[in-house]
């Protein structure tokens, strides 16, 4: 794969965690690291790719060649994410985003009081932008991969959880994570299924997340070809 093969195509990829802020210092958040939405986006240039990588709160440094775009929130995200994609040939949500946010966001830091009231927060829910960009396509042709991270339960596979996910999120590529073990978050490994629109699971070869992203990107380039 040291060929220029995704050359002329833009591809838009989402990684990190969103922060929903309760106040100006606290935030509900979660552990992602970026790692599997950076290595995407530093080996999409390596082949070629203007690639442009929304990135919500990783502490990973730029990947060389590609813009860069710093989000906060799920928000944030669906903003930047949205208003990118008709330019996109490809987008590949990496990213870990919050399903609720606070309702309100407090102007000042929140305080203790002296009777010892705790505070309620209500929440709502986030926009789905996965669910959205499949559901609404801004470009034809467009491959819109998305990431599941699943356990399974007693009655559920991780496969049928993926499957179900696959359908109903809408996207042409589901890369389902079996986090059971607590795997996968800030690993630099990765052990993934990936599904496509027939439900089919391709095999991906255990490895690092470097070597997941070389294997989405070859099935990206075999959808345009
Ligand atoms: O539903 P779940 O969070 O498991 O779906 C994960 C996939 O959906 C990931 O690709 C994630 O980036 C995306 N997602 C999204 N918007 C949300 C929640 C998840 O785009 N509000």
């Amino acid at each position: 794969q040291s060929v220029a093969d995704l050359t002329g195509k833009h591809v838009l990829v989402s990684a990190g965690g969103t922060r929903e802020h309760l106040d100006p210092v606290r935030f509900l958040g979660n552990s992602s690291s970026g790692k599997q939405g950076y290595a995407l986006a530093r080996i999409a240039a390596a082949r070629g790719a203007k690639v442009t990588l929304v990135a919500a709160n990783s502490e990973l440094p730029d990947p060389a060649g590609v813009q860069v775009v710093p989000v906060v929130s799920a928000q944030d995200l669906y903003d930047e994410i949205t208003g990118r994609a008709a330019d996109a040939d490809a987008i590949v949500m990496a990213a870990a985003v919050a399903d609720f946010r606070p309702a309100d966001v407090v102007e000042h830091k929140i305080k203790k009081t002296a009777d010892g009231a705790v505070p309620a927060v209500d929440l709502v829910q986030n926009p789905d932008i996965l669910h959205t960009i499949s559901h609404d396509r801004a470009r034809p042709g467009q491959i819109i991969v998305g990431f599941a991270a699943e356990t399974g339960d007693a009655d559920h596979t991780v496969l049928d959880l993926g499957r179900a996910k696959l359908e109903r999120k809408g996207c042409d590529l589901l890369v389902v994570n079996d986090v059971s073990g607590g795997k996968v978050f800030g690993s630099d490994l990765n052990e993934a299924v990936i599904l496509d629109r027939a439900g089919t699971a391709l095999p991906v070869p255990s490895g690092s997340k470097d070597a997941l992203s070389g294997v989405i990107w070859n099935l990206v380039a075999a959808h345009w070809s």
